[in-house]
């Protein structure tokens, strides 16, 4: 498991007929897949998240469009604007982690290495602080 958000460049087959890219597990992200979801139809202005997780891993690609997703450690906040289907943000564990400024039709990939558990969730940002600077 790693322990910084990062950017990874994915895999991709240009072609004249268009354009592939894949993600593999254990491969080209650093984890096994057990669920992906997506986000889409997000009326202008909105904003998504706005927790973090005691557990989960994620990655998240731009497939279409572009947003921001903000990341806060406790202390310090980092801002990736993905906007390119070859490449996608690590999430690690422990991070605030909130998505902004949708472009007009974006849709955000999001691949997770469990379940959905509600239990997972830390939706106080006080509480998340607390929680990280005690580690
Ligand atoms: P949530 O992760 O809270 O979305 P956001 O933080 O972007 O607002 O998910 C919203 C709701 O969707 C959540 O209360 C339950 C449901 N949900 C699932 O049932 N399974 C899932 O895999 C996810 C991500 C959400």
């Amino acid at each position: 498991m790693k322990e910084k958000p990062e950017i990874i460049n994915l895999p991709k087959f240009l072609d004249p007929r268009g354009n592939l890219s894949f993600i593999e597990n254990n491969k080209q992200i650093p984890f096994k897949i057990a669920r992906t979801y997506w986000i889409y139809d997000v009326p202008g202005g909105e904003t998504r998240g706005g927790h973090a997780y005691h557990h989960l891993q994620e990655f998240i690609v731009a497939l279409s469009g572009s947003f921001d997703v903000v990341l806060n450690d406790g202390n310090k906040e980092y801002r990736f604007n993905l906007n390119r289907s070859y490449y996608g943000l690590y999430v690690p564990k422990m991070f605030w982690r909130s998505m902004e400024n949708f472009s007009t039709n974006s849709l955000a990939l999001v691949l997770a290495d469990n379940d959905y558990k509600e239990a997972d969730y830390i939706r106080d940002f006080e509480k998340f602080k607390l929680l990280k600077n005690a580690k």
